[in-house]
């Protein structure tokens, strides 16, 4: 079973034919994927996500049934995740599952009949794809996938996108990640681990001022109010670190900023005309990952 949980699944191998074919459907809608049908399970709210799964099945011929949480499914009658896995697997060829809850979709695969996409569990789980849609916006961009400093600034330890990014670093030669945060918003220490043992170079620091000048890769995040449960350490973190004009100006020609979005003023408007700003084609690199690995599932294409 395909199931895409965490990216310490994949190998460099797996995640190039990805990207290749990926590169292949730039500008292209075919119908290799007729007749069969994704299942958008979204418990928790979505733009990118959730429509860009729906954009790339559609662009493949596919169709598309979704269900939210709230009174309109059955979740509002006590129905368990797995229970609601088991029956929504004989609806659909795939299921893409965003959860609030950290390892839903580990839950999830193991009931289910037909692959798992996990497009985000909890604030500590992960978001595979999107972690793969910023590795290849970093490899499209820099046009290198090895010997990258990529700075990831802000709130790390309650952000699966960055937790999922870094996991997926590990998998290059050369590497180094600059965690920049706030003590109390630090990067988890499994994370720390795993880069240790893939021998990735990382460090941290609180301060961005000289990181983002020397940085390939500046990857802002979101102080995320759903996810920071304690309101006095959201006041006190939201704010601290802004990516303005005058940074964006700092950093290293042919470097680039990037990051998940939605974004909530971490980076000012004045930073999208800079050369620099890489994260609204970040979303157009999403599209085309996204088309890939519904292919690569669905119809066995690499
Ligand atoms: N980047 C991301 O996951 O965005 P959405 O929450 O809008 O899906």
């Amino acid at each position: 079973m395909n199931h895409v949980t965490r990216t310490q699944q994949f190998d460099r191998r797996y995640i190039k034919r990805l990207f290749t074919l990926a590169d292949k459907l730039k500008n292209e809608r075919d119908e290799s994927l007729k007749g069969k049908i994704m299942a958008a399970l979204f418990f928790e709210p979505s733009t990118r996500t959730r429509l860009s799964f729906s954009s790339a099945m559609l662009r493949l011929g596919g169709s598309v049934i979704t269900m939210e949480s709230g009174q309109a499914s059955s979740q509002s009658k006590g129905e368990t995740l797995e229970d609601s896995t088991r029956v929504i697997s004989n609806y659909a060829d795939v299921i893409v599952m965003r959860h609030h809850e950290t390892g839903a979709a580990d839950r999830a695969a193991a009931v289910s009949n037909v692959p798992i996409i996990n497009a985000g569990d909890g604030n500590m789980g992960q978001h595979p794809t999107q972690a793969l849609l910023d590795l290849y916006t970093i490899q499209r961009e820099l046009k290198r996938e090895d010997g990258i400093h990529v700075a990831i600034i802000g709130n790390l330890r309650y952000y699966r996108s960055a937790r999922s990014l870094a996991y997926i670093i590990g998998k290059y030669k050369d590497m180094k990640i600059t965690f920049v945060s706030s003590p109390e918003l630090q990067m988890a220490d499994d994370v720390k681990k795993y880069l240790t043992r893939h021998k990735v170079a990382w460090d941290e620091t609180e301060d961005m001022t000289e990181v983002v000048k020397k940085a390939d890769v500046v990857y802002q995040t979101r102080i995320a109010k759903e996810w920071i449960k304690d309101d006095a350490l959201y006041e006190k973190q939201r704010g601290r670190y802004i990516i303005t004009r005058k940074v964006a100006n700092s950093m290293k020609k042919g470097a680039i900023i990037i990051h998940p979005l939605p974004r909530i003023g971490e980076i000012t408007d004045d930073v999208d005309t800079s050369p620099h700003a890489v994260y609204f084609r970040q979303v157009r690199y999403g599209l085309l990952v996204r088309m890939a690995l519904l292919k690569t599932i669905l119809s066995g294409q690499k």
